[in-house]
Formats: structure tokens, C-alpha cells, sequence
């Protein structure tokens, strides 16, 4: 599979060492905080995971079709769960979807579940190379599943599946700027920028905690989010910490209204509540 890590890292512009060190397949990591590297499955037929090892977790990597996402899908609140309800997904509207802080995929998958067309937007190369590597993967799963030569899904699943991946696109850039320069259009825009580390209270689970130590806190997102003011045509959605102060505008310009969770507050900036 060298060849195909060939193939997608000119594209990503991953790192070379990196890239390096994936290439010769060396997964002692020792001398190094991360490594990007090909997970085998034990069958033959799947393609392997592009994976990030590092010292402090085990394998990182994108599964749109398996594990928790398949079952967050499943059990997560369709339309009415408060992530849907704070992009403007309605019985009667599914958006266009910007999800400008892609990360690990999880929240642009629940928007392509619930039938939205979903533009992906990830700065570091590693987690859109991580991002890429998971659609590339359900593609060939579900394409293989089609000519019959795995057995993974019934035929429902398998056209939900192949729906919802075909509506989900990825870039790698700086978001701020991708959207100021090329004006994609989306009725939504979508933040989840990375919170500044909590003292007490680790990152929940390993993707995040891989995240929290491949980028960091995110110090930029006033920028970003007053670059998705311009462009999202109906709303901008800023996933919060339920206690954090929103993020602050050089405007002044506040949230126009927010959605609890438990954990988790949407901060909501319509743009155009009059435009359909
Ligand atoms: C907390 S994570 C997002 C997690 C994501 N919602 C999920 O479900 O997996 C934040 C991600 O946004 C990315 N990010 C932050 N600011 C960005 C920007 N201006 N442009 C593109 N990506 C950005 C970070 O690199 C990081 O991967």
C-alpha cells in the first residue's frame, strides 16, 4: 500500500518525517511524539487504515462505516438531537452543511446521516490525511460490498451507507481562508474548535486526546468564525463547553440564540433569519 500513502500524501502535503517513517513501515515510535502509519485488518480483502500512533494512545484512526460512529448513527437522536437542531436541520429542511473544524469526522457523518450534502474543512494535513484515508476506505468497503465480495451489511444499510458517504467531501486548509478566498456555498457553517485544555478533565476518549496533542488549542477561531459570518447564507453554529463564554467578535456582535446539552452549548449567529 506504499504506493497509495504515494499517492495521497502530494496531495495532503504531509510532513516528511511523517511520511518517512510511515514509509518504511516503522512502527516503534520512540524517538518520535506521533507517527503516521498503515493498520493492517486481518481480512485480506479490506484495505488497511491509514493510523496515528503515538506514546499516549493506541491507534488512531476513521471508521465511517464501523464502531462508534455506525453507532452513534444509529442511536444519536436523528433530526432532534441538539448537534442537528443547531445546523437548521428540520422535518422540512436539510441544510448545506460547512463543517469548517472537521477533526475526526463524527459530527460531519451525523450531518450526511440525516441527508445533508457536507463540505469537510481540516488545517492540520495529518487529521485530513486521517479524514481522506476513512472516505477512500468506505468507498472501496462499500463498493466491494456492491460486486458481493464482503458480507458486512443488509441491503438498506449499505444504500444508507453509500448515500450518506457520497454526500461527504473533504478540503485541507485553513478554513478562515478557504472561506474568504473561494466563497463555497452552504446554508450552514459549523465550528468546533479545539478548547483550551481543562486542568481537571482529560480529553474524553483517544481521538481527542491524539487531536488535543497533534493541534492543540485552537487560538484563531474569532477569525474563523467571522470568516463563516460572511459566507454561510442562513446560520453559524459554534459547538462550546456548556460554561465557556462565547467566542469573542472584535464586533461585539453576540450569539442570536443557543442550544443546551448537557455538556455542550451551540452557539447560533443567524446571518439571514428573513432568506429561505
Ligand atoms: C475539536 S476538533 C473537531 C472535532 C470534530 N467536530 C469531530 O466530530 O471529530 C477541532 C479540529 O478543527 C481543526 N481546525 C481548527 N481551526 C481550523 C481552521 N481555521 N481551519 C481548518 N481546521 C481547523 C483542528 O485542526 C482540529 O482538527
Amino acid at each position: 500500500m506504499n504506493d497509495a500513502l504515494l499517492a495521497l500524501t502530494p496531495t495532503l502535503e504531509l510532513p516528511s518525517v511523517a511520511r518517512e517513517q510511515a514509509l518504511k513501515k516503522q512502527t516503534n515510535i520512540s524517538d518520535y511524539d506521533f507517527l503516521l502509519g498503515w493498520l493492517y485488518p486481518e481480512d485480506e480483502l479490506l484495505p488497511p487504515n491509514l493510523a496515528l500512533f503515538s506514546k499516549t494512545t493506541g491507534p488512531v484512526f476513521i471508521d465511517f462505516l464501523g464502531g462508534k460512529k455506525n453507532h452513534r448513527r444509529q442511536f444519536g437522536g436523528g433530526k432532534g438531537q441538539p448537534l442537528a437542531r443547531a445546523v437548521g436541520i428540520a422535518s422540512d429542511f436539510t441544510p448545506k452543511v460547512i463543517d469548517a473544524t472537521a477533526g475526526m469526522g463524527g459530527d460531519a457523518f451525523v450531518f450526511a446521516t440525516l441527508g445533508c450534502e457536507v463540505l469537510m474543512i481540516e488545517r492540520s494535513p495529518i487529521v485530513a490525511a486521517l479524514l481522506q484515508d476513512a472516505l477512500n476506505r468506505a468507498h472501496l468497503e462499500l463498493q466491494l460490498e456492491a460486486e458481493g465480495k464482503t458480507y458486512r451489511f443488509d441491503d438498506d444499510e449499505h444504500s444508507f451507507l453509500t448515500a450518506t458517504i457520497s454526500r461527504m467531501q473533504l478540503v485541507n486548509a485553513d478554513a478562515a481562508d478557504y472561506l474568504n478566498h473561494t466563497k463555497p456555498e452552504a446554508d450552514a457553517i459549523y465550528l468546533d474548535p479545539m478548547y483550551p485544555e481543562k486542568k481537571k478533565k482529560a480529553a474524553t476518549n483517544k481521538e481527542m486526546t491524539a487531536l488535543q496533542g497533534l493541534v492543540g488549542p485552537d487560538i484563531d477561531s474569532s477569525k474563523l468564525l467571522e470568516a463563516a459570518m460572511t459566507v454561510a447564507k442562513k446560520r453559524v453554529a459554534v459547538k462550546r463547553p456548556a460554561k465557556a463564554e462565547p467566542i469573542q467578535l472584535e464586533s461585539g456582535k453576540k450569539p442570536s440564540a443557543s442550544i443546551q446539552s448537557p455538556n455542550t452549548r451551540y452557539d447560533l449567529y443567524v446571518v439571514a433569519s428573513t432568506q429561505s
